[in-house]
C-alpha cells in the first residue's frame, strides 16, 4: 500500500503556492513538489533497513527557484541540446534561447523545470499538468503535458503523456542527481555501473552528438558489465561522462541501467520505454551549491540516468524521430526500482 499526503512547501515570489506530495511504501519515500515536479527527496532502505536520502537537492523553495543544475525535476520541452538552438519544422525555422555555450539546452530559459504544475492525487502517486503555450521558449504549438509519479511497492513510475496542437519536438526526462551511499557523501566512488547499449553518441566539442552512432565494444564507453565509476571515469581521460547511450529497443520497455552500491548493498535498476538514456556523472558540479542539511556538492559527487530522445534528434534525421503531431499523443515510461543486495 501506498500513503499519498501532501501539504503546502512554500510559495513563489507572485504569491502561488506550492504544494509538496509525500509517496510512502514499505521500502520507499519520495517527496515531489508542483514547482517543477521536482523530486525533492528520496529514501530507500540499505541492506540493514535503514533509510537515507539518495537524491541532491536543497532545503527550500528558494534553492529549487534560484539558477540551479536540474536538481530532480522534469525537463522539457525538450530535454539535452539543440545544435545553436535552431530546427526546421513543416518548412518554418525556429530559434529558441541560447543557453549553453552556442546551444540551447533542457527546454530553455524558463523550462518545465521552472513553471508550477496542477497536481492531483491518483491511486499511489500524484498527477500534475501544464500548458505550454505556443511559442512558448521559441517551441511550435500548445503543448499539452501529464507528468504522473506513482509508487508501487520499491518501484517508482514516471509515465509522461503529451498532445499538441502543432507539430513540435518533444523530449522529456527527470533529472534526478543520485548518490546510492546519501545524498551528502562526497563521491560515489563505490558504485559500479552497466548499461545494457550497444551503441553510444559520441559529441562535438559544444557537446553536440557528431552524427555518427559508435559501437561501444573495444572503448571506454562500454558498460555492458558492470564497471567501477571511479576507474571508469579515470579511463576516459574526459571530464567524466556525459553521452547518450542508444537502448536497443523504442516504445518498449526495457532494462537499461543498473546500479550498485556494495558498501549499503542500494541497488538502483531503471527500465523505460525510450530510446536513449543519458549517463551524466555531475561534471559540472563544484561544490558551490549549498544542498540540503549543508551538504556540499562536489564534481563527481552523483549520476543522473536521463532516460530520453537522443540529443538534437531534431536536427538529425538518422536519429529516432522526436517530432510530436497534431493528434498524436507522446506516450513514454520510465521506473527506478530500488532494492538491496
Ligand atoms: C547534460 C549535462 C548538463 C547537465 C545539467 C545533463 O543532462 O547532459 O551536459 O551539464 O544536464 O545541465
Amino acid at each position: 500500500m501506498t500513503s499519498v499526503t501532501s501539504d503546502v512547501y512554500g510559495s513563489l515570489p507572485g504569491g502561488h503556492r506550492v504544494r509538496r506530495f509525500r509517496l510512502q511504501s514499505e521500502s520507499v519515500k519520495v517527496e515531489i513538489i508542483s514547482f517543477g515536479c521536482i523530486i525533492t527527496c528520496l529514501e530507500t532502505k540499505d541492506r540493514h533497513g535503514h533509510f537515507s536520502d539518495i537524491v541532491l537537492g536543497f532545503d527550500d523553495l528558494e534553492g529549487y527557484t534560484n539558477k540551479h543544475p536540474y536538481f530532480g525535476a522534469v525537463i522539457g520541452r525538450v530535454a539535452n541540446r539543440i545544435a545553436k538552438g535552431t530546427f526546421t519544422v513543416d518548412g518554418k525555422d525556429y530559434l529558441l534561447p541560447i543557453n549553453n555555450g552556442p546551444n540551447s539546452i533542457h527546454g530553455g530559459l524558463k523550462g518545465f523545470d521552472k513553471v508550477l504544475w496542477t497536481p492531483e492525487v491518483v491511486e499511489n502517486g500524484v498527477k500534475f499538468s501544464y500548458t505550454s503555450g505556443d511559442g512558448e521558449e521559441g517551441y511550435p504549438g500548445e503543448l499539452n503535458i501529464w507528468v504522473t509519479y506513482t509508487l508501487v511497492g520499491n518501484e517508482l513510475v514516471l509515465n509522461y503523456k503529451a498532445q499538441t496542437n502543432k507539430t513540435t519536438p518533444v523530449n522529456l526526462t527527470n533529472h534526478s542527481y543520485f548518490n546510492l551511499a546519501g545524498q551528502r557523501s562526497p563521491n560515489f566512488n563505490d558504485h559500479e555501473i552497466s548499461i545494457d547499449a550497444e551503441h553510444y553518441l559520441p559529441v562535438d566539442d559544444t557537446m553536440i552528438p557528431t552524427g555518427d552512432i559508435n559501437p561501444v565494444e573495444g572503448t571506454n564507453f562500454d558498460l555492458r558489465k558492470p564497471v567501477n565509476v571511479e576507474s571508469q571515469i579515470a579511463k576516459l581521460q574526459e571530464n567524466g561522462f556525459d553521452h547518450n547511450y542508444c537502448l536497443k529497443e523504442s516504445q518498449k520497455e526495457q532494462t537499461c541501467a543498473r546500479v550498485y552500491h556494495k558498501p549499503s548493498g542500494r541497488v538502483l535498476s531503471v527500465r523505460t520505454t525510450k530510446p536513449g538514456i543519458q549517463f551524466y556523472t555531475a561534471n559540472f558540479l563544484d561544490g558551490s551549491l549549498k544542498g540540503k542539511g549543508g551538504a556540499v556538492y562536489p564534481k563527481h559527487s552523483a549520476f543522473c540516468l536521463e532516460t530520453q530522445a537522443w540529443p538534437d534528434a531534431v536536427n538529425k534525421h538518422q536519429f529516432p524521430n522526436i517530432l510530436l503531431h497534431c493528434g498524436e499523443e507522446y506516450n513514454q515510461t520510465t521506473w527506478f526500482v530500488f532494492s538491496v543486495e
